[in-house]
């Protein structure tokens, strides 16, 4: 499914996100920027010893990826040239600020691509995995916060895909955008 947005084309793709042919992949990140299992681990793994050592760089500089905000790295081994890690927030019920966090990690992300003349993106579907923010809810959250930044012409990379891992992921977002 894709829908088309005065800047950009939005795009839900079911699939494995380190297979993707873009120009930045986004990982969904913890904040220490130490490999996960889920999405992470399959991206490190994927991308190789490079995106380890420029994580680790990282948390030398500046400590790692507080939630809600994104670092860039290179791609390594991926079709994809670079990484953007960003931190989503662990859900813990929805009054401590986890809608606002994720609403930032997508900004922060698109923010960085745009940055390094990134024109085609794909995201997973962040903190919906062992960070537990309910789906549906996430879905809305994600494709509402691109909606907005394109109606305040906020400029963002002109392809903004999805790629969701499962059927009833894939299905959250499917209704999202229908709803948009
Ligand atoms: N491609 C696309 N999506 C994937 C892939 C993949 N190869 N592997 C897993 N996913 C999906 C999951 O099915 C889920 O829908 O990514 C979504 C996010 O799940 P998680 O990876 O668990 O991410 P999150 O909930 O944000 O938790 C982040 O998990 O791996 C650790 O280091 C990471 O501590 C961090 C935490």
């Amino acid at each position: 499914m894709q829908k088309e947005l005065a800047q950009t084309t939005i795009e839900l793709i079911q699939g494995n996100i380190t297979k993707a042919e873009v120009d930045a992949i986004v990982n969904a990140a913890n904040k220490e920027l130490i490999g996960g299992g889920g999405v992470d681990g399959a991206i490190r793994s994927a991308g190789g010893e490079a995106i380890v050592q420029a994580c680790d760089a990282i948390r030398k500089r500046q400590g790692g990826c507080p939630t809600g905000t994104a670092v860039i790295t290179t791609g390594g081994n991926l079709p994809a040239k670079y990484v953007i890690h960003t931190a989503g927030p662990v859900w813990q019920g929805g009054n401590e600020g986890e809608s606002d966090l994720l609403a930032s990690c997508y900004r922060e992300s698109l923010q960085l691509a745009v940055e390094n003349e990134v024109n085609s993106i794909a995201f997973p579907s962040i903190s919906t995995g062992v960070y537990g923010y309910p789906t549906e809810k996430a879905a809305q959250v994600a494709l509402q916060t691109i909606h907005n930044l394109n109606d305040s012409g906020t400029k963002i990379p002109e392809n903004i895909q999805f790629i969701l891992f499962d059927d009833a992921t894939y299905n959250c977002y499917v209704k999202a955008l229908s709803d948009l």
